[in-house]
């Protein structure tokens, strides 16, 4: 929604929040600009993005993207707020977002990746359901510094 444009500002500057964005989000108008690309990518069938509330406010992001219509195939990934975290929230909103894209969306396979150094990810891709399919080693650089990923999955049949 538009008015979140100020909660996914205060979202982006928060700790482990630098690289959930594809776009540097340093302005009330960058915020406005992503839930507008966040909209036009859902009128696209390319991406479904929702947000994960807390107590009715808006904490947190789930999203399936690069949906993929002839392999059936989507992208999941979400955050969620600092004062949010720890309350199960990422772990059922990443369940609902993949019974969303199974039963509304259609898709077979969903998959997921985070870096090996970020356990909580890894809790929540599990506790969601989705299976580990292995380590790519070294798959992403961020400041000089190769980071190790492990991918997960889940089939609309698991
Ligand atoms: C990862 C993230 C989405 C988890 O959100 P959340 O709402 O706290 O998730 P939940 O409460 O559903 O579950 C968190 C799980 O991680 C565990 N956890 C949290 N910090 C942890 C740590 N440092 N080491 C190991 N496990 C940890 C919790 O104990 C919980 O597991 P449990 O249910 O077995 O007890 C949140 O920390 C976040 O937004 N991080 C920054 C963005 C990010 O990394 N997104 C994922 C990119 S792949």
């Amino acid at each position: 929604m538009p008015d979140d444009a100020p909660i996914i500002l205060a979202a982006a500057g928060e700790p482990l929040m630098e690289r959930q964005f594809a776009a540097r989000i340093d302005s009330l108008a960058a915020a406005e600009e992503w839930i507008d690309l966040l909209t036009t990518r859902r009128h696209a069938d390319s991406a479904y993005s929702f947000a994960v509330l807390h107590e009715g406010v808006p904490a947190g992001n789930v999203t399936v993207s690069g949906v993929e219509r002839r392999h059936l195939t989507g992208w999941i990934s979400y955050w969620t707020r600092e004062e949010a975290r720890g309350r199960g929230l990422a772990t059922r909103a990443c369940r609902a977002v993949a019974e969303f894209a199974f039963a509304e969306l259609g898709l077979f396979r969903l998959e997921l990746a985070h870096r090996l150094d970020n356990p909580a990810s890894c809790r929540v891709a599990t506790a969601a359901g989705f299976l580990t399919e292995g380590v790519e080693r070294a798959r992403l650089l961020y400041d000089g510094v190769r980071y190790d990923t492990e991918t997960h999955a889940r089939l609309a049949t698991d």
